[in-house]
């Protein structure tokens, strides 16, 4: 089976104040570079491709793959305006003959090894498998002058992380009819649903956080002193 991870790094970290994320030190270490060590040590992960701003590989190669040896067949893709067409690009750089491909945030460093296999397994049952955790705040939809329009049941509620992990062929599909349709998503999962193919959900972690703004880093420093 080939695996292939795409690790999109090419936001421009507006909500961190106009930060590159991938880049940012967490410990000691690039956040990138905690993430992509985690892709290095997983055994049925192949190869990785990691997209980046336009003016930022020579950085990536330097300041993270070389700086701490990652040494998986890996290429560097330029990325897009949005998530999705990072993604999309690094999704074509993609030999043919692959099965499966995990996409995953460079900004989530706290993936372990075991999520990834559990998604790679259910994509391979089940076509689509994305990480998430049950929400533990009650959720309410407002109407446009800010008042609540009905409460969500929460049973039903999951906030959506990655990995998102899908047979090469159907993902392909998925971004092919989202570029022809004009769809745009913050995540990979939505243009599955978008062409009527089921989506399953498996359990991720609490920790699995994606570094968005500048208190998740205070979460993030907690969180590795916590696994010392
Ligand atoms: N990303 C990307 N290409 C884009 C936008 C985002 O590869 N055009 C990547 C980010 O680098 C990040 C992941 O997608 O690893 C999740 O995106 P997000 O957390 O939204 O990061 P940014 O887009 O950089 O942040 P912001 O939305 O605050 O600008
Ligand atoms: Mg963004």
């Amino acid at each position: 089976m080939q695996v292939s991870a795409i690790i999109p790094a090419a936001g421009s970290g507006a909500r961190m104040g106009g930060i590159k994320k991938p880049y940012m030190d967490l410990a000691g270490k690039p956040i990138l570079a905690h993430t992509l060590t985690i892709f290095q040590q997983c055994p049925l992960v192949n190869s990785i491709v990691v997209v980046t701003a336009k003016d930022d590989e020579a950085r990536c190669v330097q300041d993270v793959v070389t700086a701490y040896g990652i040494d998986k067949s890996l290429s560097i893709v330029a990325g897009g305006d949005t998530r999705q067409e990072s993604v999309f690009n690094a999704l074509r750089e993609l030999s043919s003959n692959t099965d499966v491909v995990v996409i995953h945030d460079a900004v989530r460093p706290f993936v372990t090894e075991e999520m990834i296999l559990q998604s790679i397994d259910n994509a391979n049952q089940y076509g689509s498998a994305i990480v998430a955790v049950p929400v533990k705040d009650t959720i309410k939809e407002s109407d446009d002058d800010g008042f609540v329009m009905k409460t969500l049941d929460r049973c039903r509620l999951w906030a959506i992380q990655t990995p998102q992990t899908f047979k090469y062929n159907l993902i392909m599909k998925a971004h092919l009819y989202a570029r022809d349709n004009s769809i745009q998503a913050t995540d990979d999962a939505f243009l599955i649903e978008q062409i009527g193919h089921k989506v399953k959900l498996i359990m991720g972690s609490y920790e699995n956080i994606k570094i968005t703004t500048p208190d998740d880093l205070v979460i993030a420093k907690a969180i590795l002193e916590s696994k010392l």
